[in-house]
């Protein structure tokens, strides 16, 4: 984000909290000039209040995902995908949606072999 949360974990949460009740889209730093030369987007995002980052918001509204294969991975501390596929369904009706990954955030160092099997179950292994 242009501007980013703050780094004192309590305050960041307020502020992400502000951000989702506002439905705001925060600015992003910088997109990709396009996203058609792909045909799969791995999604990867935090679990921010049993969703998405705002942020994650302003990136999908920014392309059109039609025709596109999103993989939806998210690190959580217990709330796993929480909403987060119903709310890329409704932002990218056109893509086709895959099974999202959750993975433990404290424990992502260790998750190398159940993201293998979950590139692999989609072919990108
Ligand atoms: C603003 C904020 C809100 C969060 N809300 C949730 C939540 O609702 N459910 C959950 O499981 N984890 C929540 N978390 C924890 C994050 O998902 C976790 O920190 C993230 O997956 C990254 O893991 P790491 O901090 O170990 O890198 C939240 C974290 C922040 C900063």
């Amino acid at each position: 984000m242009k501007q980013p949360y703050s780094p004192v974990y309590m305050r960041c949460i307020e502020e992400a909290k502000q951000d989702l009740q506002a439905k705001a889209r925060p600015e992003l730093t910088a997109l990709p000039e396009s996203i058609d030369g792909y045909d799969t987007v791995i999604l990867a995002y935090p679990n921010y209040w049993g969703t998405m980052p705002m942020a994650v918001y302003t990136f999908l509204e920014a392309f059109d995902f039609s025709g596109k294969t999103i993989l939806p991975l998210c690190t959580n501390e217990g709330s796993g995908m929480g909403s987060s596929e119903r709310e890329i369904r409704k932002l990218c009706p056109g893509a086709q949606l895959k099974p999202g990954l959750p993975v433990t955030g404290s424990r992502a160092a260790q998750a190398e072999p159940e993201l293998k099997r979950w590139l692999k179950a989609n072919g990108l292994l």
